[in-house]
């Protein structure tokens, strides 16, 4: 049976095997054209490079311009409604809305010639030879008032022609002047040797939240607090701490330091001072903003004597529902105790 469909006919066989090489690998497309490469291969550079012979002076560009441009882009190149203006707006480049034009913004004429010979007029674009390219560009720069009337441009005079804003746009030299910042060869996978978590989001307490204690302007109005009357069965409490006892709570309390300071000085953070905090009420250090969990107990007269801040550090959330204090909890009931006895040595 034959390879191919019967409709396929012989020429178009030996055309199909007539491609070159890389094509034959998928069957598809032909090879372009020359005429269709030097359609789109039309590109000008700044110093000249790629320009045809051929030129035209202002007024004959005049003409071209009124009969094929000015519907559009108004009779001195200033734009009719919202269609693009090509003069004008010189000095707005720093200006909140700037006007960029050719004669304002654009760096190089070539690309103005380019841009007109390659896609203008809008809807019969490559329909202007090539000297019609080179008068309309010369109305252009007249239009902007960057030649006078008798000027004529040709690929001749074509590089006297500097737009003001020529400076105004620099080389892209990242590949050299950051070479140093690319790697040819990226680590992709088990790029560090060893990865160790350092602190937790939650208690470096980098997620905003609403009312978070941290915001400043949220600091709710200073709570007289910090002398409150010390409990009368709290004082004996308070007052004897057991130096081993305490030496081992203050390594406990590292990590309560995240969020809570105590001593001379300290301050409110994510948590509360916790100074005087044995036999003290719930919810009344200075400058800290509680949560309504933590200031409803204390409404309901929550006080921190040491049965309930035995409970409290248990399960912090567990204990009060709704309370800002996110920590797990400490496991250990000699962990407890021992902190305890450290805040205890805060009395004041
Ligand atoms: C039917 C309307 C129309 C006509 C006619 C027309 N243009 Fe345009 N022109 C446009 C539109 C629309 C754009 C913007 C195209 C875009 O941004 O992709 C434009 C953009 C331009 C630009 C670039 C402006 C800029 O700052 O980005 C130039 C230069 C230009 N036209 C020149 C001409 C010339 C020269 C002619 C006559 C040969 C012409 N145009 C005819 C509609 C037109
Ligand atoms: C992640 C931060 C964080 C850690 C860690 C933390 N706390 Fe707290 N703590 C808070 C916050 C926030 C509050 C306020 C709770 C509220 O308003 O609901 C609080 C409240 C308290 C209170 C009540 C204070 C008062 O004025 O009523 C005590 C007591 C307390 N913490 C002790 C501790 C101890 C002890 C540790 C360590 C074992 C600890 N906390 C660990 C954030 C923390």
């Amino acid at each position: 049976m034959s390879k191919f469909p019967k409709f396929i006919t012989a020429t178009a066989v030996a055309a199909a095997l007539a491609v070159p090489v890389y094509a034959e690998g998928f069957g598809l497309g032909r090879p372009a054209m020359p005429e269709e490469i030097a359609a789109w291969d039309l590109d000008v550079a700044p110093d000249g490079t790629g320009l045809p012979e051929g030129s035209g002076d202002v007024f004959t560009g005049e003409e071209v311009f009124a009969g094929k441009c000015a519907v559009c882009h108004g009779d001195f190149a200033e734009g009719v409604g919202n269609w693009p203006k090509l003069a004008g707006g010189q000095d707005t480049l720093d200006h909140d809305d700037p006007l960029k034009t050719v004669g304002s913004y654009w760096p190089y004429l070539s690309t103005t010639w380019d841009y007109v010979n390659r896609s203008m007029p809008f809807g019969d674009a490559q329909s202007l030879s090539a000297d019609e390219v080179y008068a309309i560009v010369a109305y252009i720069l007249y239009s902007n008032d960057l030649v006078d009337d008798e000027f004529v441009l040709s690929n001749e005079t074509f590089k006297d022609v500097e737009l003001p804003n020529a400076g105004g746009f620099i080389p892209d030299d990242r590949l050299q002047a950051e070479k140093h910042f690319w790697n040819p060869e990226p680590c992709m996978e088990n790029c560090k040797d060893s990865v160790e978590i350092t602190m937790r989001a939650l208690v470096l307490d980098v997620t905003p939240d609403e009312g978070s204690a941290n915001a400043p302007e949220e600091t709710a109005p200073l709570q007289e607090a910090a002398a409150q009357p010390v409990m009368e069965d709290a004082v004996e409490v308070a007052a004897v701490p057991d130096p081993e006892l305490v030496a081992k709570g203050e390594k406990t309390f590292k990590k309560c330091k995240a969020c809570h300071q105590v001593g001379d000085g300290a301050k409110p953070k994510t948590g509360p001072v916790l100074n005087g905090i044995i036999g003290a009420p719930a919810g009344h250090a200075e400058g800290f903003r509680y949560s309504k969990a933590m200031k409803s107990a204390a409404d309901g007269g929550l006080v921190w004597d040491e049965a309930e801040l035995a409970a409290f550090l248990a399960k912090p959330r567990k204990y009060m529902k709704g309370t800002k204090m996110s920590f797990a909890g400490l496991k250990k009931e000699s962990e407890i105790e021992a902190v305890i006895a450290y805040l205890q040595s805060y009395s004041q």
